[in-house]
């Protein structure tokens, strides 16, 4: 199968967009970017330490970059955004121009059951913080999602509904 357009998921920390981006990716057989990973690569520096030491607003940009760059590559890819991507319209604009972009809604209990926040500087301090920035973007998730799929069983469950919407 030859993919047009990118696969872009997006959801709160926890949801499953970097295990499920790799699964589909290896399925679709193309490229698996994740942007808190080339973040971290082309900065040479943890998303921790780049939110201690230059804050929020600095990272967005960053982030606003890579989505820029990486969405202007000639093949499709997978694309695992991070939680706080919705928040900079000018990053979804790009992530959408070329790409649909899935919401992957899990439920908060299960994100709190198995969601590790030790490298995720917005949970660190307080794992209730989840419940907030849910009530702050669920409203964006939504708005800004061509598909939502519902990540609240099991894995290759919600796996094989990527797989038929990205067909
Ligand atoms: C963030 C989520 C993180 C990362 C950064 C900010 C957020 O990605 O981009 O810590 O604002 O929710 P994950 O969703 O992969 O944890």
């Amino acid at each position: 199968m030859v993919m047009m357009k990118n696969i872009v998921l997006i959801g709160l920390p926890g949801s499953g967009k970097s295990t499920l981006g790799k699964l589909l990716a290896d399925e679709l057989n193309c490229t698996y970017y994740d942007m808190d990973c080339v973040i971290e690569d082309n900065l040479n520096q943890s998303i921790i330490s780049i939110f201690k030491d230059k804050g929020e607003a600095y990272f967005r940009e960053i982030e606003y970059n890579v989505a820029d760059k990486i969405t202007k590559h000639n093949q499709a890819s997978v694309i695992a955004t991070g939680g706080g991507v919705v928040t900079m319209q000018k990053t979804m604009v790009v992530l959408k121009e070329n790409g649909y972009t899935i919401f992957l809604n899990r439920p908060l209990n299960k994100i709190y059951a198995d969601i590790e926040t030790k490298n995720r500087p917005l949970l660190r301090d307080n794992i209730f913080r989840l419940e907030s920035l849910y009530n702050q973007r669920i409203h964006l998730y939504r708005e800004y999602a061509d598909y939502i799929i519902d990540n609240n069983g099991e894995i290759n469950n919600c796996l094989d509904k990527l797989i038929e919407v990205s067909n």
